[in-house]
């Protein structure tokens, strides 16, 4: 390979890396989904314990007093803005889902690893509350 062809293969392979690191930003706002494993887990828990405490602590500064995504933080925070809790697209996500997405987070959404696996199925069962 001469050296002219070389430097054009390593702009193509550099140009390559751009425009996908550009779609990678791009889907992280996209449609945010679970792996499927992550969806088919069940919810080992019953009922919503102290879930709304931990609710009131953690999650209403951008999710809002009733859940609808409209925290005094969301204003602030760039799209996708936190989710409406009482909404039919988040209610149709599984249980599995939504322990998933409340574990790892995303973007402004932080991730919640740190609380105990019941306390978040019980933030999963204090969702189901709010449905409309
Ligand atoms: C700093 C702001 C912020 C805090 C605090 C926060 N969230 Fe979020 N949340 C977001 C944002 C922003 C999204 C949307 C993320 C996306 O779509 O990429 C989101 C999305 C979600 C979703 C996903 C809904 C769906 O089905 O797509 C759930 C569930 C959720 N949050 C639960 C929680 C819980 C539970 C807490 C508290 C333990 C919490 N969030 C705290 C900002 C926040």
């Amino acid at each position: 390979m001469g050296a002219r062809v070389r430097s054009v293969v390593v702009a193509a392979a550099s140009m390559a890396l751009v425009v996908g690191v550009a779609v990678g930003v791009v889907s992280a706002q996209g449609e945010w989904r679970a792996p499927a494993d992550a969806k088919a887990m069940k919810n080992p828990v019953k009922g919503a314990g102290n879930a709304k405490k931990a609710v009131e602590t953690n999650c209403v500064s951008c999710h809002g007093a009733s859940g609808k995504g409209d925290g005094p933080a969301a204003a602030a925070l760039p799209p996708p803005k936190p989710a409406d809790w009482t909404s039919a697209k988040v209610q149709a996500e599984s249980d599995g889902e939504l322990f998933w997405k409340i574990s790892n987070g995303r973007g402004a959404m932080p991730p919640w690893k740190h609380l105990p696996d019941k306390e978040r199925w019980e933030i999963v069962n204090y969702i189901r509350t709010l449905k409309k």
